[in-house]
């Protein structure tokens, strides 16, 4: 039987991981859990987001994933290190892929890291870079509006756009050379990102990186899938089916997506 790879987010965000994933590896099976109901997950206390990271974790083990990634950088700064202690398949998260994707890019490595309030807390970002290249510099920003103006749908409007312009005014004229969207959202807001800070910026989603760790990864573990069966991907949400299906659709390019909706925590099955 094919196993899937499961991916959880607090939302729609981790989508921008799987449509590179899908990219690289389309014999791949996707399972992806967005915990909508209760995005969003920056402003949590990082005990919270470990609570809630673990129960989709097991959501999706329950189902038979083989490998997972933490397709949201606030739950992969909380609950990385954890979760991977506490499963038997091999988990990723996307802070490391996104580091190394901004160091091949930087020119002058002075590096700039957009994300919420509790990755730019957990300092994450700036000890991952650090650790693999000391000489860089690196500035956070915490943009908390990002999250609800792609999550209600609105992420190419004239709104987006003087949410983005007001956000991100302290990066203008800066010597900064290299932007990471350390939010696994902020992606889908990517174009209306790199019109504000200008050609001279390169802005680094982490998605495609994320992706070829999956790919080395489910090779490594001798999990890779080369195709034959036929594919099922299955998308669950706590939240909104239709806010949820008319967004995937559109990122992802699908037609026609059946949205499950499930429960998870406190009256949540199973
Ligand atoms: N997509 C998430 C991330 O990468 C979190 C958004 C949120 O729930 O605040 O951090």
């Amino acid at each position: 039987m094919k196993q899937a790879i499961g991916f959880i987010d607090s939302g729609v965000g981790g989508l921008t991981v799987v449509k590179e994933v899908l990219k690289q590896l389309p014999h791949e099976q996707i399972y992806y859990l967005g915990d909508t109901a209760r995005c969003p997950y920056g402003p949590r206390k990082p005990e919270e987001v470990l609570k809630f990271t673990r129960e989709m974790s097991h959501f999706l083990i329950d189902r038979g994933i083989k490998m997972l990634v933490i397709a949201c950088n606030t739950a992969t700064a909380a609950a990385l290190v954890q979760i991977r202690a506490e499963l038997d398949i091999p988990v990723i998260g996307v802070i490391q892929p996104g580091s190394r994707a901004a160091l091949k890019e930087s020119r002058n490595n002075k590096i700039a890291v957009l994300g919420t309030i509790g990755t730019v807390k957990s300092e994450a970002y700036p000890k991952a870079l650090k650790r693999l290249n000391h000489q860089v510099e690196v500035d956070s920003l915490a943009c908390p509006k990002f999250v609800s103006v792609v999550e209600s749908g609105e992420y190419k409007s004239a709104i987006a756009k003087k949410v983005v312009a007001e956000s991100l005014l302290p990066l203008k004229n800066t010597t900064i050379d290299t932007v990471i969207l350390g939010c696994t959202h902020y992606p889908l807001l990517k174009p209306i990102i790199e019109n504000f800070l200008g050609a001279d910026v390169a802005v680094i989603n982490s998605g495609e990186e994320t992706a070829s760790e999956v790919s080395a990864l489910l090779d490594y573990h001798g999990l890779l899938d080369s195709g034959g069966d036929t594919i099922k991907h299955r998308f669950f949400t706590t939240g909104s089916t239709s806010i949820f299906k008319n967004l995937a659709e559109d990122w992802l390019g699908m037609q026609d997506m059946h949205i499950e909706h499930i429960k998870l925590g406190e009256g949540g099955k199973q």
